[in-house]
């Protein structure tokens, strides 16, 4: 029975030579398959109506390390994602020249009544990666709220909760968290700044805005996209460096900026000599702002 069991005594060796394999293993992938970003991260993504947008994004045909971690597009049923602090965004419109982006609340498209409530923090982007671009206010949409308003409210509606049995909902302009425990939930939404007190009243109105979106501008990379692009490079990003980066044709790895001679048409694909196009972790850091 007993020598069903190996040997306690080999039990130290084990992830010794499981090291062995897998450092021998990583030899042998990382000296047959060099990755080439400068081909996939030229690819751009494309999804229904949105056409061409490379980087600081990435996703479908453009592999991680063609752009920023977060800015991740994912096309389903052509129709474009992001997220942003966990909120699911359509993309409706992606202008590079402007570096903007009009995206609205997914889970909005269909009106004000989503089948869940996330609530949300009262600024809705993410200021590492975006701005707001000018005339949006935010919107406040509470949920759950009980109907013992002693006050009149604008818009109410009735919007049933799961598992909660208050069902009324309003909208407030402004960034509000539920407070007073009136409401259990709410979101905000940048709408038009033309919005006032009185078009709270219209809730088609509402429900047009937030299906409409509001405009973004990223504010990442642009700078040394700009550098890399004109010397013949595509734009990239290193995850373990946390820094984006400049693929250049024929190279292995990324750099600031790329030779000169990575622009010359002929004798692709070629062997730049790595003094030409440094790794980037010999460059000098670079900041992103
Ligand atoms: C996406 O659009 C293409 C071209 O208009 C169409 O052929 C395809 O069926 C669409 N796919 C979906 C999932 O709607
Ligand atoms: C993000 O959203 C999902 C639902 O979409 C939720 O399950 C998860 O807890 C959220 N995570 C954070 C960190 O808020
Ligand atoms: C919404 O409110 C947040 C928090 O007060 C603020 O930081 C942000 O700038 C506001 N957004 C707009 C579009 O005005």
């Amino acid at each position: 029975m007993a020598s069903h069991f190996p040997d306690p005594s080999s039990f130290p060796s084990m992830p010794l030579s499981y090291m062995i394999i897998l450092f021998i293993l990583l030899n042998v992938i990382s000296s047959v398959h060099t990755f080439d970003y400068f081909s996939s991260c030229a690819n751009q993504f494309s999804c229904g109506d949105l056409r061409n947008v490379g980087f600081p994004f990435w996703g479908d045909g453009r592999p991680e390390g063609c752009g920023y971690p977060d800015l991740y597009l994912k096309c389903t049923g052509n129709l474009t994602y992001i997220t942003i602090k966990n909120i699911s965004y359509l993309v409706k419109e992606v202008h590079p020249e402007k570096n903007t982006l009009k995206i609205a609340r997914a889970e909005y498209s269909k009106g004000l009544c989503p089948s869940q409530f996330l609530n949300t923090n009262t600024d809705v982007i993410d200021h590492n990666l975006f701005d707001y671009l000018s005339g949006y206010q935010n919107l406040t949409l509470f949920y759950g709220c009980n109907v013992g308003f002693p006050w009149k409210i604008l818009g109410l509606f009735d919007c049933p909760v799961n598992g909660v049995a208050d069902t009324h909902a309003y909208p407030l302009l402004g960034a509000w968290v539920p407070i007073g425990g009136f409401c259990k939930y709410s979101v905000v939404v940048p709408v038009p700044s033309t919005f006032t007190v009185a078009d709270l009243a219209n809730l088609q109105a509402i429900g047009e805005a937030v299906k409409d979106g509001f405009e973004v501008k990223w504010t990442v990379g642009a700078k040394e996209c700009n550098e890399c692009l004109q010397s013949g490079g595509v734009c990239g990003y290193v995850y373990d460096l946390n820094k984006p980066t400049c693929y250049c044709k024929g190279s292995d790895s990324g750099s600031r900026v790329c030779d000169a001679d990575a622009k010359a048409p002929q004798g692709y694909p070629r062997n730049i000599p790595r003094s030409h196009c440094p790794f980037y972790f010999l460059e000098e850091p670079w900041s992103l702002q």
